[in-house]
Formats: structure tokens, sequence, C-alpha cells
């Protein structure tokens, strides 16, 4: 057989298509000689021969596939260092669990008492994320964070309302907050106004105090902020905010930062949304399912979105059954939540124990100081101090050589590393903000600083190689815009 297209190697990009690459005669497959009587085909005008498929043979076409699917970035084969959507490697065992047939194949309708099982670990999930979040209790039916966040404003809606104080309509967030916060609060009905960040990444204490009035329901802190940063004036901020009549939300959706080392609840914060897919074991940033639990203190704990697992006895054996809070803000979705992604969280939780959690924090905090460490002379720091679980970088001294943020995530493609997060938070001129997270080695990060420090020399020496970039990638540069809003995705044959 002659071969007419040579296998790409691995680095090469090949973009024929395989409409594209057929010789007239190849075959994949040859039919056996017909041993049944024939059947006569249907009407002429049901039939067409004018479909160009092409003529491939069977190694062809199982190349073509395969190597389509290498070409897709994902955590099973890459370093991903993605700030804030982090998405870091979750244990697949936990996939296994959660595809138990008495885990994927319990009917969201099953009766009580014949999900036993199913509710004793929902019970269990809500008391250790609230133990996490040092919190009184959680409820597990938000699916996702922003919907965690929207569930905590009316939370703190219904609680003023209650309390008739009806013209609290003022939600504060700082400027360092997730995109997603201002966004749940104006959904919510509340009317937003965002809070400076000062010199240091800290929010302005002096801006706080001058716009805690009469009207503040809350404030929404996202801890730590999107500068990667620990507020180091938590105590006194929810403090002002308290003593003014209103309630603290905490954005604790990246809570691989804080496990066992601070507890929302014991810094002053009323209710907490997690991620779980983020910081407990379901891959994040991959469009897939999620869960963004609630946890409230003793003051919203009757506001939480239904329902909530409660652990009765009944005659000297445990029993579980879904409860409604007094005061709930309602059902946020059908049924009780993404029930295989609080399976996974569990599973987590279960096989690290609290020493394992804590080290959680301690390797995703170390890996992104072993790289800001690294790279700090290299690019410009956001803020000087301390970081958390990601850093922000700055691509400010790199734009004075012509080269932007942008073409140093596009570059980084080229050394086979996904892009960081770009742009964001919008407070950092040209952001570069990478999250290693806990599960990276040093090996790996070593090979990323290495790509980060060889980028920063080229942008010096050839600034129009990281421009053009990238340059080893089936495509370059595209219109990301005009993809996501008309999607080409047709094949036509060539004229
Ligand atoms: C700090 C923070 N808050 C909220 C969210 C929103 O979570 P989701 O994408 O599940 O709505 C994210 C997303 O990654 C986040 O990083």
């Amino acid at each position: 057989m002659t071969q007419t297209t040579t296998s790409p190697s691995p680095n090469t990009p090949d973009r024929a298509l395989l409409m594209d690459r057929g010789v007239p005669g190849r075959r994949g497959i040859r039919l056996p000689n017909l041993d049944v009587p024939a059947q006569p085909l249907p009407s002429a005008d049901l039939l067409r021969d004018d479909l160009p498929l092409p003529e491939l043979s069977q190694p062809e076409v199982v190349r073509y596939f395969t190597r389509l699917s290498q070409l897709n970035y994902s955590i099973d084969t890459q370093f991903y260092p993605l700030g804030s959507c982090t998405m870091k490697y979750n244990p697949k065992i936990n996939d296994q669990v959660a595809l138990l047939p008495g885990m994927a194949n319990l009917h969201p309708m099953a009766p009580a008492q014949a999900a036993q099982g199913a509710l004793k670990l929902m019970h269990r999930l809500q008391q250790y994320l609230a133990d996490a979040a040092g919190m009184a209790t959680a409820s597990l039916a938000t699916m996702a964070g922003a919907q965690g966040e929207l569930a905590g404003v009316l939370m703190i809606h219904a609680y003023h309302q209650r309390r008739g104080e009806t013209d609290r309509n003022l939600m504060l967030i700082p400027d360092s907050a997730h995109g997603t916060n201002p966004a749940s609060a104006a959904m919510g009905g509340f009317t937003v106004a965002a809070i400076p960040s000062d010199a240091r990444g800290n929010m302005d204490i002096v801006a706080l105090r001058e716009a805690a009035g009469p009207h503040l329901a809350g404030l929404m802190l996202t801890l730590p902020s999107t500068l990667g940063l620990f507020e180091n004036n938590i105590l006194e901020i929810c403090d002002i905010v308290h003593r003014a009549g209103g309630l603290v939300y905490g954005d604790g959706a990246n809570m691989n930062a804080l496990l066992g080392q601070a507890k929302f609840g014991a810094l002053g914060f009323d209710v907490v949304h997690i991620n779980l897919h983020k910081t407990f074991s379901t891959p994040h940033g991959g469009g897939g399912p999620g869960a963004g639990p609630v946890c409230a203190g003793p003051t919203l704990t009757p506001f939480l979105p239904a329902p909530l697992v409660e652990r009765a006895s009944a005659g000297g054996k445990e029993a579980y059954h879904f409860t409604t809070p007094a005061q709930t803000i309602g059902k946020v979705g059908a049924f009780h939540g993404n029930f295989g992604v609080l399976v996974r969280a569990y599973a987590y939780i279960r096989a690290l124990g609290g020493e394992g959690l804590r080290q959680v924090s301690e390797d995703a905090v170390l890996n992104a100081n072993y790289l800001q460490a690294r790279l700090r002379n290299a690019y410009d720091l956001a803020y000087d101090r301390l970081c958390m679980h990601e850093v922000v970088l700055s691509a400010g001294r790199q734009k004075k050589q012509g080269v932007k943020g942008l073409d140093i995530a596009k570059r980084l493609l080229d050394y086979g590393f996904h892009a960081p997060t770009m742009y964001f938070p919008l407070i950092v001129d040209e952001a570069l903000m990478i999250e290693p997270t806990e599960t990276e080695g040093k090996e790996t990060l070593d090979a990323f600083i290495d790509a980060m420090l060889a980028i920063a020399t080229e942008a010096q020496e050839t600034p129009d190689l990281v421009r053009n970039a990238p340059h080893a990638t089936p495509v370059s540069r595209l219109d990301e815009a005009r993809a996501a809003r008309q999607p080409d995705l047709r094949w036509k044959a060539k004229a």
C-alpha cells in the first residue's frame, strides 16, 4: 500500500482535515460477499451520491482521531496554571466512588428509607464542610460557586426583611473580589458599591468606614482575594460591618488556601460558600457539574436553601431525613444538589483526614510562593508580599519592551504549558494570575519557571518571537470572540 500522507511528529502542526485526506480507491474495510437476499434500495429521490466522503485506510482514520484527541490540553497531560479557575489533579479513585452503582444509579426521588446511606453521606459532608469553614451547618443544594453566592446574598436579604429593616439594600464589594460577586449581589436585588484596595492589596478601611451607613446590608469578601492575598484587616473589617448592622459574606471558593489554617466563622463571617469543584476533588474549569455549598453561622442558619439533611434516632437506630430550615430562602434547584460531586468531596475528605487537608493548604501556598520567589526578578509583582494559593504577576516591564501579557501567555503554549489567567484581576496592569495548586511537584514548577524566565529573556532580546506566538500549535491567534459567537464547524468541499 502506498502511503500518501506522512504522520506528523507530535510537535508538528498538521492542519489537513480528515475530509481532505482521502485518496480515490483507498479502503478502510472490505465487506464480505453478500450471503443474504439482496434488498431493494429506497426510491431514487431518497438516495444521493454527491457526498464527497474521503476514502481512507483504517490506520489513517485511527491516527487522525488519536492525534486530534492529543491536541486537547488537559490536566491529565500537563500542568494547568490557571489562576482563580484552578484546574488541579483530582484523584481518579473519587470518580470511581461516585460511579459505584449504589451512588450513580440512585434515583433522586427514591424514598428516604431507601436512600439512608446517601443521606448519611450528605449529613456528614454538611458537617465536615461547616467545620472546615467554622460555621454551624451547610446546605449542599447549590450547584456552582456563583449560585452559592446568590443563595448567600438572598439569605442576607431575607434576614434584613425579617427584622423589618427593608431599606438595607447596599452591598459593599472590594475591587479585589471575584467577578461573580457583584453580579450575584445585583441579581439578589442589591445596589453594589466597590471599595478600593490600598497600596498593600488590602481593603481600604477608611473607604469602608465611610460607606458603612444605615443602608448597609452586607459586605462580600473573597478570601483569599483575587490578588492571591490574605486580607490583613479582616477582624476589623467584620467588626465595622457588624457595627453598622450589616452581615459579612465570604467567597471561600479557594478554600485550598485556608484549610486547617483559618476558619471563616472565627474571623467574623456570617455566611460563606465553598467550591467543591476546585478544592474538594471535582475538576474545575472543564464546564462540568459543580457544587457550591453554602455554610452559615447561627444568625443565618434558619435561612439556608432547602433541603438540609437531619439525623434522628428511631427505635435506638439512627435515621436520616430531609428538612427545610425555618425561614429558608427556598429551593435553588431540582432535588438535592449535584450528588456525584458531593460523593467525590466526601471521599476526598475521608481519605485525607484533618492532617491531609491542612497539608493541602500548606502545599498550595508553598507552591505559589516558590513561583513568586523564582519569578520576581523577571516580572513585576502586583504586591510585594507573601501570597496565598496564587501569585499575581504583572507584565508591565515587558509591556515597555513591546510585549504584552497576552503575548507571554501565547508563547507559553509553545513551551507546552496552558496559559495562566490573564488581565484579571482588573486592578493589576497586564495581570498574569498563576495558580500552581497543591498537586504539582517541584520538577513541574521548575519547568514552568524555566519557560517563564526564557520568555522574559525573549521579550528583551527577540520580542517579535513572543509577539507572534504561538508557533507550534495547530492554529495561532484566533479571533476568540468571533469563534465563540460564530463558530465555523462545517466542512466545505474545495471548489
Ligand atoms: C473566588 C471565586 N469565586 C467564585 C467563583 C465562581 O464559581 P463558579 O464558576 O462555580 O460559579 C470562582 C470560580 O472559579 C472563584 O474563583
